[in-house]
């Protein structure tokens, strides 16, 4: 895969768009190869976008089975998991067969054999895995500078950090592996990491997002505020800087 693809769209349409060039990779992908192994991203920002994916026709949930890139170590129907907020605004409105649908258990008192068990679950290499940016510039639960980050053999990991929520995520082989990694970043309050990730220079474990630098990377104008060189539809790489 070569350098990122930058989408750059008003914050109004961000959730419309980014849903749409969702369920292109989506249709895309069942056509080629009859069915796609999606893994979807936690947190805020894909949450607007799951809705308005969710009304989109057309899509063959029928033949996607859904992932999840990385869990909270909360039960599934906590308000903080990912697996209860991907399906309040997506699964429960969509034809995904329940046998297809993967969560993370990272509630299990035995985190690292809850890690064993879903990476035994994971296909060779995933289609499409959205991705989020946190503030920190972390994607996943692969925060910077942690031992998740040099994993080069395991698949999921148990991570705990100071600031956070203990956590099960998928490790960078996941990403390098996968077919499609598409990052959906939204606000002014991540413009500076953004142009820090596309425009810098590449230093996964300070800014773990930059493990996305061969997808697309799907912005709203604020979050591509402070970007320089690099305009919608650029196809940019550090190492150009
Ligand atoms: C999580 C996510 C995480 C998220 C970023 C961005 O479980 O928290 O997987 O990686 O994508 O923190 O989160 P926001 O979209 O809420 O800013």
């Amino acid at each position: 895969m070569g350098p990122p693809r930058v989408i750059i769209v008003d914050s109004a349409e961000f959730p419309l768009r980014a849903a749409h060039c969702i369920a292109a990779a989506l249709g895309s992908a069942v056509e080629q190869r009859g069915n796609c192994m999606l893994a979807l991203a936690g947190g805020d920002t894909p949450l607007p976008v799951y809705d308005r994916l969710a009304a989109l026709p057309g899509v063959p949930w029928d033949r996607i089975t859904i992932y999840f890139t990385d869990e909270r170590a909360v039960p599934p129907q906590h308000p903080d998991s990912n697996y209860r907020r991907a399906t309040d605004s997506l699964l429960s409105r969509v034809a995904v067969p329940p046998e297809r649908i993967h969560r993370m258990e990272a509630e299990r008192p035995d985190r690292e054999r809850a890690a064993l068990d879903y990476e035994a679950l994971l296909p060779a290499a995933l289609d499409l895995v959205l991705l989020g940016m946190g503030s920190d510039g972390h994607t996943a639960s692969l925060f910077p500078h942690s031992a998740a980050l040099a994993e080069t053999r395991r698949r999921v990991v148990p991570v705990s950090g100071a600031s956070t929520l203990p956590r099960l995520t998928v490790t960078p082989p996941v990403l390098r592996s996968a077919k499609q990694l598409m990052l959906l970043v939204a606000g002014e309050a991540k413009a500076l990491l953004v142009a820090r990730a596309l425009e810098g220079p590449e230093d996964v474990a300070v800014l773990p997002a930059q493990l996305a630098l061969s997808g697309i990377w799907l912005l709203d104008r604020a979050a591509a505020s402070r970007l320089v060189r690099t305009g919608a539809g650029s196809s940019v790489h550090p190492s150009d800087s």
